[in-house]
C-alpha cells in the first residue's frame, strides 16, 4: 500500500480510484438502461453510458500525460453505491417506483463523480498541470449535465404521477387491483394517454 505524503500522491491515487469507478459504471449503466421503464430515463442512461466510456478514455489520456500506466485501484465507494442501488431496485415491484429509485441511485453516483472531478481539477491546477485540469473540467461538466437531466426527469415524474393519482380519485371510487393501478401509472409515465 503506497503512502500518501503529498498532494502529488493524492492526485495519483484519486485518479486511479475514479478510473476504476468509471469502469464499474460502464458495467452498471447498461443494466439500469435495461431495467428503466420510462423511455426518457432509458435514453438518459444509454447516453450517459456513452459519456462514461469517454470518461474512461479521457482518464487514459490523463495517465498518459502524467507518464503513468493506466491502472485503477478498486473504488470501494462506487462498489457500495452500485450494490446499494441494486439491492433496492431488486425490491421495487412497481415500475414507476423502480424508475424513481433508479434516478435516486444514479444521482448519488453522479454526485460522487462530481465531488471527485472537482477535487481532481483543483489539485491538478495546484500542482501546475493545467492541461490535465482541463480534462477533469470537461468530464466534470458532463457529470453535472447528467445530474440535472436526472433531476428534470424526476420532476416530470413526480408531476405526472401526482396528476395521475388525482385523476384516478376523480374518475371513480371503485377499488381496483394493485397491479392495474401500477400499469396505469406506467402508462402515465410514458406520457401516453391513449387509454383514456
Ligand atoms: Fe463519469
Ligand atoms: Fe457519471
Amino acid at each position: 500500500m503506497p503512502t500518501l505524503d503529498s498532494l502529488a500522491d493524492l492526485l495519483e491515487d484519486e485518479i486511479k480510484d475514479i478510473y476504476d469507478a468509471e469502469k464499474q459504471l460502464t458495467k452498471a449503466l447498461p443494466k439500469l438502461a435495461k431495467k428503466a421503464n420510462a423511455q426518457e430515463l432509458k435514453k438518459a442512461f444509454e447516453e450517459h453510458l456513452q459519456q462514461t466510456e469517454e470518461h474512461v478514455a479521457r482518464l487514459e489520456q490523463v495517465f498518459d500525460q502524467m507518464g503513468l500506466p493506466a491502472r485503477g485501484r478498486k473504488c470501494e465507494g462506487m462498489q457500495h453505491l452500485i450494490a446499494e442501488g441494486n439491492d433496492m431496485i431488486a425490491e421495487a415491484d412497481d415500475e414507476a417506483t423502480r424508475d424513481a429509485l433508479m434516478i435516486a441511485a444514479a444521482q448519488k453516483v453522479e454526485h460522487y463523480e462530481i465531488a471527485t472531478y472537482g477535487t481532481l481539477r483543483v489539485w491538478a491546477n495546484l500542482l501546475g498541470k493545467p492541461e490535465v485540469a482541463t480534462l477533469f473540467e470537461d468530464t466534470l461538466e458532463e457529470e453535472k449535465e447528467a445530474d440535472s437531466k436526472l433531476t428534470q426527469i424526476a420532476e416530470s415524474f413526480v408531476n405526472q404521477r401526482a396528476a395521475d393519482a388525482e385523476e384516478e380519485g376523480e374518475e371513480d371510487e371503485e377499488p381496483r387491483p394493485a397491479r392495474a393501478t401500477s400499469r396505469r401509472r406506467a402508462v402515465a409515465v410514458h406520457g401516453s394517454r391513449g387509454r383514456r
